[in-house]
């Protein structure tokens, strides 16, 4: 493997292998390994976590970073293509994270580079270093991918993190319910790749939230909306407070692949149910496996 651009690229065995490998990166960090290497990350959208877990990943194993976090700072600005910008990058490192806001710009890169790219996020598309980062989560906090009941709600049609979640999840035997307004459902297009997972559909929340083993909360993606009266609609429908949790399982782990703006209340933060700290966490594993991988074959 080359590239991380989708995550219908990977079998199972392959997503079981990153994980294990992670693992391994995370009770043997002091690894020195990649001294020789320069990680090229260029965000031509937001990011906090992707961007710097990335460049804590890799600076961990002792390699070098270089890019930019704001693509206005960049010859972006003068009008410069993706195809040439990414024919110069590659020139300057080993391997490129790349975040864009048009769906597809990772895989275009990734045919223009020679050298491996891993896709940040491209658009309201795919998201699938969060994805791995996820399931190493789930994984470490239930101890199997299997026999699980799995929430997402809020925003389920922008949210990249969710398509690829759960196009991943559905390789495993855990049954999802996707939890929105119709308006903000799942797209078609990532449930047809359901083969295992059996799946339902609801506005309610409080309905499904007494079955659930997780619960994947997401942001409104406010910046994907065409119309701003359609995001005011939509903000704030869904809110994690104690309130909302009476009849959850005790056990009920709930996750965000972050940044939150009032969908989970701060009450919740230094309850058992929060693992969303310890999900960006493990960004650094996860992100130096793959880095790992993909520099070192
Ligand atoms: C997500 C993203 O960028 O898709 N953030 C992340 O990478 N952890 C989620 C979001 O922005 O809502």
């Amino acid at each position: 493997m080359k590239d991380i651009i989708s995550i219908n690229d990977f079998s199972k065995s392959d997503i079981l292998e990153i994980l294990r490998l992670a693992k391994e990166m995370e009770d043997n960090s002091n690894q020195m390994i990649l001294d020789d290497f320069v990680l090229g990350t260029l965000f031509y959208e937001p990011s906090t976590r992707t961007r710097l877990s990335f460049e804590a990943a890799m600076q961990r194993l002792h390699g070098r970073v270089i890019g930019f976090a704001d693509s206005n700072t960049s010859s972006v600005s003068k009008g410069e293509s993706l195809v040439d910008t990414i024919r110069i990058v590659e020139q300057y490192c080993d391997i490129i994270v790349i975040r864009h806001p048009t769906e597809g710009a990772a895989r275009l890169a990734a045919e223009t580079a020679s050298i491996p790219v891993i896709n940040a996020g491209d658009g309201s598309n795919q998201h699938p270093t969060q994805t791995l980062i996820d399931l190493y989560t789930i994984l470490k906090s239930r101890g199997s991918l299997d026999n699980l009941n799995i929430g997402f709600v809020g925003d389920l049609k922008y949210g990249r993190t969710v398509h690829s979640l759960a196009t991943a999840l559905s390789l495993f035997d855990s049954k999802m319910s996707f939890i929105a307004p119709e308006d903000l459902q799942i797209p078609k297009d990532y449930l047809d790749m359901h083969n295992n997972g059996e799946y339902r559909k609801s506005e309610s929340l409080s309905e499904i939230m007494p079955s659930l083993d997780i619960l994947y909360v997401t942001r409104i993606q406010k910046e994907r909306f065409q119309d701003p009266m359609e995001y005011e609609r939509f903000k704030g429908i869904y809110r994690i407070d104690r309130q909302s949790l009476l009849h959850a399982k005790k056990s009920l782990k709930i996750m965000h692949p972050l940044p939150r703006v009032d969908e989970i209340s701060t009450e919740i933060d230094l309850t058992d149910h929060a693992l969303y700290f310890e999900q960006a966490k493990n960004g650094i594993p996860v992100r130096q496996a793959l880095l790992r991988l993909l520099l070192k074959k």
